[in-house]
């Protein structure tokens, strides 16, 4: 049957990460987002689709740079809260159990909770519709290496991931599979 709205949720689960966005200290905002995916390798670059009309947007067009951090489970309820309202109105972050850290390499606040987390300073921009693309090089990078394999990935037995299905349903880690091969 043909599907004539939301045709993106055909393309979920994606998983959901917080991105980090300002300057430290001075004026941070974190924001959930699933539209997120890596573009290049050499060099290593990701692009995330960010509404124009969000706070996320003005702090990415005025520092250039942002963060993308990811959280396990036992925050999918932050996530939901900074998914769902706007660091234009409130301060988001205090409502929840996160702390932001600086950046090592960039001024944009991360998340200490997370265990992963890419520096990324902004290259190219696009207007899609609603969204700017951002694509940008992923300056520094950290991953917790109890729950992440350098070759591997993901430790999945470990590290309880997000994926966002639609609207207010998520799911985590489920089978890990692997393709035949000759
Ligand atoms: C699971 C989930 C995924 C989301 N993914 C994105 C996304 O990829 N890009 C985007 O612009 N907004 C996304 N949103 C919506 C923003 O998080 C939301 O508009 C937020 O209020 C913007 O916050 P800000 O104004 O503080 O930047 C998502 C929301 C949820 C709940």
């Amino acid at each position: 049957m043909e599907v004539k709205t939301k045709q993106y949720l055909i393309l979920h689960p994606r998983p959901v990460y917080i991105i980090g966005s300002g300057k430290y200290g001075e004026k941070e905002n974190l924001m959930a987002a699933s539209w997120v995916m890596p573009v290049s390798e050499e060099p290593p670059k990701v692009a995330v689709s960010v509404d124009r009309e969000s706070y996320t947007h003005e702090l990415i067009e005025k520092y250039g740079e942002f963060t993308i951090n990811v959280v396990e489970e036992n925050y999918l309820d932050e996530i939901w809260l900074l998914g769902t309202t706007s660091g234009k109105e409130v301060n988001k972050i205090a409502k929840t159990k996160l702390t932001v850290v600086e950046g090592k390499k960039v001024n944009a606040p991360i998340v200490k909770e997370a265990i992963g987390i890419l520096e990324v300073k902004v290259t190219d921009k696009v207007d899609i519709g609603e969204c700017r693309l951002y694509i940008g090089e992923i300056i520094y990078a950290e991953a917790d290496l109890e729950k992440y394999n350098l070759r591997y990935g993901w430790n999945l037995r470990k590290a309880k991931l997000i994926h966002h299905l639609a609207g207010k349903a998520f799911m985590t880690n489920g089978k890990v599979l692997f393709p035949k091969t000759e």
